[in-house]
């Protein structure tokens, strides 16, 4: 059985003020809520203060991104240590943002997700075709290539420490959902890659988030689909009504 997650990805979103009422507003809406793993990932300079508010409670928390050296003459980098020491326990890694705006590759992906799991954080590793690829027929190919070189030469007991991310490019930010088909699709073919990379025991317990426009009114038939184990979620992260209803996908 796979614990199913959801994230909420508030990218550059919000002062330390506004997030830490925002998991202030959200802990009592979810603390009912059992059996899902609730994640969000503010700003690096929020993590610290909104860590202390989440204590205790069945939130967690996630930075954005992070480098792949521990220390050293890196100037603007983040490590992935330090993360751990601001009170995450996740990391997202190679977001289609960063891959479109800030030069990430499938290689830089796989340098940090290994620093990452090294320093005992989770690895939220993205994946997405831009919709030029789509209509080209070429999504499978832009997967198989972004989780080969993501996830290239790790051991198959670090997938444990590993959920993947597919965000179609062409449903972030727009409003335009795959459709559960579309989405289950995809899903299906990352595990099936998973089994061909490592082994069916580490595709079976490997989670796949979906992201790209999920909302209260989508989260459901997202996750009815077999392959689909969570989501990854921008937007509507930023209110702690609509991400307590995407949570509270099964109540
Ligand atoms: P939206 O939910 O705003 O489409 O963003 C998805 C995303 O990029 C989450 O990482």
């Amino acid at each position: 059985m796979r614990i199913p997650v959801i994230a909420g990805n508030w990218k550059l979103f919000k002062t330390i003020g506004e997030s830490v009422a925002l998991v202030d507003d959200l802990k009592p809406l979810v603390a009912n809520i059992h059996g899902v793993e609730i994640v969000v990932a503010p700003v690096f300079t929020a993590l610290s203060r909104v860590c202390d508010v989440v204590k205790g409670s069945n939130v967690l928390l996630a930075a954005q991104d992070c480098y792949w050296e521990e220390e050293g003459a890196f100037t603007g980098e983040v490590a992935p240590r330090l993360l751990k020491d601001a009170g995450c326990s996740h990391v997202i890694i190679g977001h289609s943002e960063r891959r479109q705006y800030f030069g990430e590759t499938d290689l830089s992906v796989n340098k940090k997700t290994k620093a990452a799991i090294a320093a005992g954080l989770t690895a939220i590793v993205c994946v997405g075709e831009l919709l030029a690829d789509r209509e080209a027929g070429q999504t499978f190919s832009v997967i198989e290539a972004q989780i080969q070189g993501g996830l290239a030469g790790l051991e198959a007991n670090s997938l444990r420490h590993v959920i993947v991310a597919y965000e179609p490019v062409w449903a972030i930010g727009t409003g335009k959902t795959a459709s559960d088909a579309q989405a289950q699709e995809v899903h299906a073919f990352i595990r099936q890659l998973i089994v061909s990379l490592f082994n069916q025991s580490v595709a079976d317990a490997v989670r796949i988030l979906y992201g790209g426009s999920v909302k209260p009114d989508n989260v459901k038939g997202l996750m009815s689909q077999p392959d689909i184990d969570g989501a990854l979620v921008g937007g509507a992260s930023l209110k702690a009504e609509s991400f307590a209803a995407i949570v509270g996908f099964d109540s």
